[in-house]
Order: C-alpha cells, then structure tokens, then sequence
C-alpha cells in the first residue's frame, strides 16, 4: 500500500521507539506528593490553552502505566523515550525529595525492563517546578543548579539502568516560546530573559553531564534539540539574510557552543544588549562530549524578511497543526549536521504528525499519518545511505495526549485515546508501523 524503504537499510541495533512526555500523558497532579508546574500554572491562565484543558487528567497513564506498557511491548519497539516530573521528584524545586517520586519512575523502569524494552529518559520536558519559577525560572542562574541536583538524585537511584538520558528536551521551545513570545509556559514576552534562559539550559545542559559522568552512570548521555532546515522565501538578499539570521538563532545557538564554538557572533550581533552574561567557564562546560544528538523533527520552516509567510500558499500538504508534510527536509537536516558539526550518532527523538482522526468502524484509518511516518523514516534511510551516523527513530507519539497550547483538539498519537473512557486503540497506523517492525526482526 504504502511505499517505503526496505528496513534491511537500516543496521542490526538500529533502535526504533515511540515517545511521550510526563506532562502530556500522567494526570495525577496532585496523587502521591507532585507539586505544581509552570504548565499547571498556565494552563489555568485564560485563554491560554485553545481548549481551556489542562493537564490534571491527561491519559492517567500515572495510574495506567501497566497496561501502557504492555501495549507499547505489543508494538515490538526496542525502546520507549519518556521524561520524568521535576515536581514530581522534588515538589518546590530545591526543598525535600519526594520518595513517592522516585518509586513511581523506577517501577516504571522495572517494568520495561522486564518486558525487554530500553528506557529512554528525558529529564526536563518543560514541566518546571512553580516554586523555581518565583524566583525567575530559566532566567535565574539558580535554577541550572537546582537541575543537576534533581538529575544526579534521579541518576543516583536509577541512572545504571536506563539505556539513555537526555538533559532536556528543546530548550529553544522553552527559551523562545516561554520566555519571548509567551505562548507557552511561564508565558513571559521578553527576550532578555529569553536569552538568558537559554544559555542557563545549555549550562544546566553541560553541568549535568559533567555530574553524570562522575557519577559514572551507565546510560548514553544526550540533549534533544528541535531542528529544522530555514529556507529563505525568494532568492532575495534581504530574504536570505532574514533566513541565515534565524539558522542561526534555531540550530547554530544551540549546536555552535555544544560542540566548543561559542554563540555565533552574528546572533550575538543581532542580540546586541540581550546577549547572555556568561561566567568564565560557562562555555566549557556546555561543550561536553555527548554519546548521541537528539533531533526532533516535524517540518521545514519558510523565513521571509517581512513579515510571516503565507503556509496556505505551500504546494505541501499541511497538517492538522498547520506544518507543511516535507520529508525530504528531514534528510537536508541530517547530513548538514553531519557535513557542519563532528556529531556523535543522531537519534530522531521525535517525529509524527496530528492528523484529524476519526472513529469508522471501531477503527481510525489514518492513512495520512502512516504516509507521514513512512516517508520520514525513508528519509532517514536516504540520511544514512549518505553516510550520515545514525541510532533510532522514535514515533511522537505513542498516544494522543495534551498537546501544550492546543490541548486536546491535536492528535499526535499512533494509539487513539477515549478522553472520557482512557479507552486506547490502535490506529491503523501502530498496526502499520507494528507491522513493519515484525518483518525487520
Ligand atoms: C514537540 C514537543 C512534544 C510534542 C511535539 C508535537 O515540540 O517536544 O512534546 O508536543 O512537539
């Protein structure tokens, strides 16, 4: 039905997986001692979440998690990429350890290994505790230390089990979209503190490597950045420039002082007085050897010097979320990391698609989706066959869940979530992708 690239490209021990995040699938808020997070906090702010949802439900997989993990088995993944609640583990932040926490992970943990399944660990997937946020968040140099504490306590108990930690998941989504534009949590529209926020997620980033490290934890140790080819509008100078510029704000802010070379001088330029302050050593620090790269990827991005492009005018099929549906953006991604940057192997932590899914004979036949997925994953076989280095591919997401500003209305999921029920099916899409995991083995 559907053409895709034999999986004999890819090489024995390729991982495959599927991926959530803590916040968009637990629920349980307040059960067993978390404390609140900022997206707690802004998802009661007003017209926050398209939906006015929140995330005091979501897919209760906090108290469904054995049954989740038993599907997840069914699928014959080799790995599942998930991330721990901060508040969970540490409910203000920087006060008591919250032993209810850590119990929850590590039965978690257990039970996929027990089930033969590799667990990958994300630390921060945006769920900061409130209290850290009183005292400026991301912006606050404190808090980079408050993480490292949290990170070795959770390595400490669990760290030798897991296959693989990621420090945090897209700290350009928390730095640009929650401290400059405001549209998610903390909801904060200054780009000083913005910016500021971000060097302290790269600084928290290299710290706790460098802890981990000393701890001498087993697991791959990495970072989770959202990337994306920046094509310029028209072939205009001013177009170009307007392209380059927001490269460099995107990719080469994060990938330059990751791999030892400082913030780019143009971005610094363009920051001018809200340039970060850095102590001596920050950027050492930063720059410490990773055993892979995450790479979340969902589309291309369209730059223009004046003023936002017109998606509707794409020749692209777009998805529920408005994205253009752009594979081949996925491999231009990869070999330029690999052709720019000494990377280690790159893993597609994320990738998938919202689709408006809808129930037909106890089925969701969401041919669209699998399209998506199958010629992304083509697109990473084209990646390799170019020589570029690569470990898994992670399908975002396992289920539907609270999809951030726009709550429930999206779905990412390749299981369908009953909201009223917790009810989860198999979309036509887990069965394709199931189906094709079985002919690999
Ligand atoms: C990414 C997030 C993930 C999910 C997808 C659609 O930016 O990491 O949690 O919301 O987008």
């Amino acid at each position: 039905m559907i053409n895709f690239t034999s999986l004999k490209q890819f090489p024995p021990g390729f991982i495959w997986g599927v991926a959530t995040s803590a916040f968009q699938i637990e629920g349980a808020s307040s059960q067993d001692g978390r404390g609140p997070s900022i997206w707690d906090d802004f998802c009661s702010v007003p017209g926050a979440i398209a939906d006015g949802s929140d995330g005091t439900v979501a897919c209760n997989h906090y108290n469904l998690w054995q049954q989740d993990l038993d599907m997840i088995a069914a699928l014959g993944v080799d790995a599942y990429r998930f991330s721990i609640s901060w508040p969970r583990i540490r409910p203000t932040g920087s006060g008591a350890f919250n032993e209810k926490g850590l119990d929850f992970y590590e039965r978690l943990i257990d039970g996929l290994l027990e089930r033969g399944l590799k667990p990958y660990v994300t630390y921060n997937h945006w769920d900061l505790p409130s209290s850290l946020q009183q005292s400026g968040g991301w912006a606050n140099r404190d808090t980079a230390y408050r993480f490292v504490e949290y990170a070795e306590k959770v390595s400490a108990r669990m760290g030798n089990r897991l296959a693989a930690i990621t420090t945090h998941n897209e700290p350009w989504v928390m730095a640009v979209l929650g401290y400059e534009q405001g549209i998610f949590a903390p909801g904060i529209k200054d780009r000083k503190a913005s910016v500021q926020a971000s060097h302290h997620l790269l600084l928290s980033h290299g710290l706790a490597m460098q802890a981990l490290r000393a701890q001498g934890t087993t697991a791959k140790l990495g970072i989770v950045l959202n990337l994306s080819p920046i094509h310029s509008l028209t072939e205009s100078d001013k177009d170009r420039a307007a392209a380059r510029l927001e490269d460099g704000k995107l990719l080469r802010w994060y990938m330059d002082p990751l791999f030892n070379r400082g913030y780019p001088q143009d971005v610094l330029d363009h920051y001018g007085a809200d340039a970060p302050i850095l102590h001596d050593g920050d950027l050492a620090a930063i720059a410490q050897p990773m055993d892979y790269l995450g790479v979340n990827y969902y589309t291309r991005t369209v730059v223009g010097a004046d003023g936002q492009w017109d998606k509707s005018k794409s020749p692209y099929s777009l998805t529920d979320m408005g994205w253009e549906v752009y594979p081949q953006g996925l491999t231009e991604l990869l070999i330029r990391l690999h052709r720019d940057y000494p990377v280690p192997p790159l893993n597609i932590t994320e990738n998938g698609g919202a689709f408006k899914d809808e129930l037909c004979d106890g089925g969701i036949h969401d041919t669209d989706r699998t399209q998506y997925l199958a010629g992304h994953i083509d697109a990473v076989a084209d990646a390799m066959r170019q020589g570029v280095p690569m470990e898994g591919y992670m399908v975002w997401s396992l289920m539907d869940n609270f999809e951030w500003a726009s709550g429930y209305a999206k779905r990412f999921g390749i299981v369908h979530v009953d909201y009223a029920t917790q009810k989860r099916t198999l979309k036509d899409s887990a069965h394709w992708y199931a189906n094709l995991l079985r002919n690999s083995a």
